[in-house]
């Protein structure tokens, strides 16, 4: 479209020259006032002659401009000239062309003269033109600097006047914006406001907000949300999308997605489609939306009720354990009961080596991975999954803790205290031997190779179980 539209310039131009030209001639030829194929400027004739010439001067300079911007600079850089600098480069052409034929035809007119003593002109054309020429020059000088080019998007001084950059013209810089309306801001104006330039050939991002009730998983929102809009139009898939907790507001955890796109321009939408798809992702994941809230503390009294909901699934995992698998009912809704739930992010320490412990845990739901330090390093020296055991060592002997245990992933632990251990220590005996085997497993684990480690195991296992026992004050 716009180059058919060039070419029909081009050829407008052509035109108006050549109209121009047989003009030129014809004046000319008819005038008689040529002598020997040579005209003749002097008198009345010289008006005419300059109106002609300055008419077939203008043309030809707008056909060079054309073939010159159009064709040959869009070749060799691949863009269009900007029209600034096409308008310069007519301006000073025509004025070097006008310059030129007038000193030809007014040859005792004193050009130079004129300009030099004429210090009055200069200071009315000075005054007259003084907004013009500031535009003009920072029009100029936002070419030479070129911040932005037409196409990014900018947000400009204080008002944030935000859209889309469409031309540089001589006077003003012309911006689309948002809802469509043309804004055009003068260049001196322009040149002296700060500007937010979001280059249309650079990945630029966005942040959206959202935010969710305290219950739900920090870890599982930021996964859901992250996969439910990493593919959606127009976001980048260069850099995957960031969703990281921003504050922990009044009313819950606040969050911020990070997103890059393909087309920045186009961001209005593609905040609006991001905040659609968040509330569908966390609608099927059945995370809510944090609204105002109060949390209200309400002490029951009576009778404890049967065990529902969350303490069913304790009762069901505590039973599920190797160990306590000899345990009765009672004793297992016992032990249920007096267990702690803890949650703990990917990455965050459970039990750190060396400290005392008076508790054990057993996983829940996720993974932790239990790690020793060997030369400055950690070495991870097992994977315990959803219903294994840990903690138990130090609890069952006394000593310092012997391990780092780390999760994994969002893990979430029982914890059994000294005293529910003791209690059921008194009724099955055979627990506190079980649970020596185990540690004598894992001691032997941790110092040497699986081979050597069952032969340890057992000489060790004996000890143990008495040493459990005189802890426990067991018979
Ligand atoms: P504790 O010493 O109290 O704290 C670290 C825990 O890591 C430890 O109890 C065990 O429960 C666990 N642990 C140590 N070594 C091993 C091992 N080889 N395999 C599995 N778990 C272990």
């Amino acid at each position: 479209m716009a180059t058919s539209r060039k070419k029909s310039d081009i050829f407008l131009y052509l035109v108006v020259t050549a109209v121009f030209g047989l003009a030129t001639f014809l004046f000319w030829k008819f005038s008689g006032n040529h002598i020997a194929g040579q005209p003749s400027f002097a008198g009345w004739w010289r008006i005419p002659w300059l109106v002609l010439l300055s008419g077939l001067g203008y043309a030809s300079i707008r056909v060079i401009n054309a073939l010159l911007f159009d064709f040959a600079f869009r070749l060799r850089q691949g863009y269009e000239a900007p029209t600034l600098v096409r308008n310069i480069f007519t301006l000073v052409a025509f004025l070097i062309f006008f310059l030129v034929v007038f000193t030809r035809l007014y040859q005792e007119v004193d050009l130079g003269a004129l300009f030099t003593t004429s210090a009055i002109f200069g200071v009315i054309i000075g005054l007259a033109l003084q907004d013009t020429l500031g535009n003009f020059f920072a029009g100029i000088s936002l070419h030479a600097d070129r911040p932005f080019q037409v196409g990014d998007v900018i947000v400009l001084g204080a008002q944030q006047l935000t859209g889309v950059v469409e031309g540089i013209t001589w006077r003003a810089v012309k911006i689309r914006t948002f809802q469509n309306h043309i804004v055009l801001v003068s260049n001196s104006s322009t040149a002296k406001e700060s500007i937010e330039v979001c280059p249309r050939d650079n990945l630029n991002a966005r942040l959206v907000f959202f935010n969710t009730l305290y219950t739900d998983s920090p870890a599982k929102t930021i996964h859901i949300v992250r996969e439910a809009i990493r593919e959606a139009e127009n976001v980048s898939v260069k850099i995957t999308p960031i969703v990281r907790i921003r504050n922990l507001g009044d009313n819950g955890i606040d969050y911020e997605v990070k997103y890059w796109l393909e087309d920045y321009a186009k961001y209005n939408d593609t905040d609006a489609l991001i905040r659609q798809l968040i509330w569908y992702a966390l609608r099927r994941a059945h995370i809510t939306f944090a609204f105002p809230t109060r949390t209200l503390h309400v002490e029951r009294r009576g009778p404890t009720p049967l065990a529902t909901g969350p303490q069913k699934e304790v009762i069901e995992r505590l039973s599920a354990v190797d160990i306590f698998a000899p345990l009765s009912n009672e004793e297992t809704e016992k032990l249920a009961g007096g267990a702690v739930r803890h949650v703990f992010a990917q990455g965050e320490l459970v039990i750190r080596a060396g400290d005392q412990g008076a508790s054990m845990f057993v996983v829940h739901s996720g993974r932790v991975q239990v790690q020793i330090s060997d030369g400055g390093k950690q070495r991870p020296v097992a994977v315990l999954n959803e219903g294994a055991f840990f903690g138990e060592m130090a609890l069952f002997t006394g000593e310092p803790r012997t391990a780092n245990v780390v999760a994994l992933e969002e893990t979430e632990v029982l914890e059994i205290g000294h005293d529910a251990m003791k209690h059921l220590f008194e009724t099955n005996p055979d627990l506190a031997e079980s649970i020596s085997w185990t540690i004598a497993e894992r001691r032997a684990g941790l110092e040497a190779s699986s081979q050597q480690a069952a032969a340890v195991a057992k000489a060790e296992s004996a000890g143990l179980l008495n040493s459990i026992k005189r802890f426990f004050g067991l018979r």
